[in-house]
């Protein structure tokens, strides 16, 4: 088992979408093992975000996760983390395939709905931004 980290963006929650997104991501196998509703300030969205820091997008990007609250989801299953990457589909909506999580709910590239780690060593860093070793324990 793998275990990767979701975000549900500000949008999403604006939207009144997380139901239907988490409702999508439980039918896809996905194990939920860790969830909390949390607000995002600039510095902690600036640091969750460093790696993208130099580029353009950063200051926009930094300003819609801290629009509203976010929904953080440690979630588990075999190959979780290009399993996810997968039901998400593209970055941007327009490229996205049909039937994914940003295609069937995000409006643009920036705003797109849910974020999920890229890579396992990723997730594992991402795991740690917000949640403890003892809160994802996981499943026997
Ligand atoms: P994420 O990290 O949120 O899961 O998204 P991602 O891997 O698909 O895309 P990434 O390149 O890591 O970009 C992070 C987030 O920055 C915003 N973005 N806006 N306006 C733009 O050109 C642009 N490019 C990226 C998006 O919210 C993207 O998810
Ligand atoms: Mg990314």
């Amino acid at each position: 088992m793998q275990q990767t980290l979701a975000i549900l963006k500000p949008d999403c929650v604006q939207n009144k979408l997380i139901g239907k997104v988490i409702s999508r991501l439980q039918s896809e196998g996905f194990e939920i093992i860790g969830m909390k509703m949390v607000k995002l300030t600039k510095d902690t969205a600036g640091e969750f975000y460093a790696v993208h820091k130099e580029r353009p997008f950063y200051a926009e990007l930094v300003e819609f996760m801290t629009e509203s609250r976010v929904v953080v989801l440690a979630l588990e299953k075999d190959n979780a983390v290009e399993e996810l990457r997968k039901v998400i589909g593209a970055t941007d909506p327009a490229e996205a395939e049909e039937g994914t999580v940003r295609k069937m709910f995000a409006e643009s590239k920036g705003r797109n709905i849910i974020h999920a780690s890229d890579s396992p060593e990723n997730a594992r860093i991402e795991l740690s931004f917000f949640f403890s070793a003892k809160e994802l324990i996981e499943n026997r």
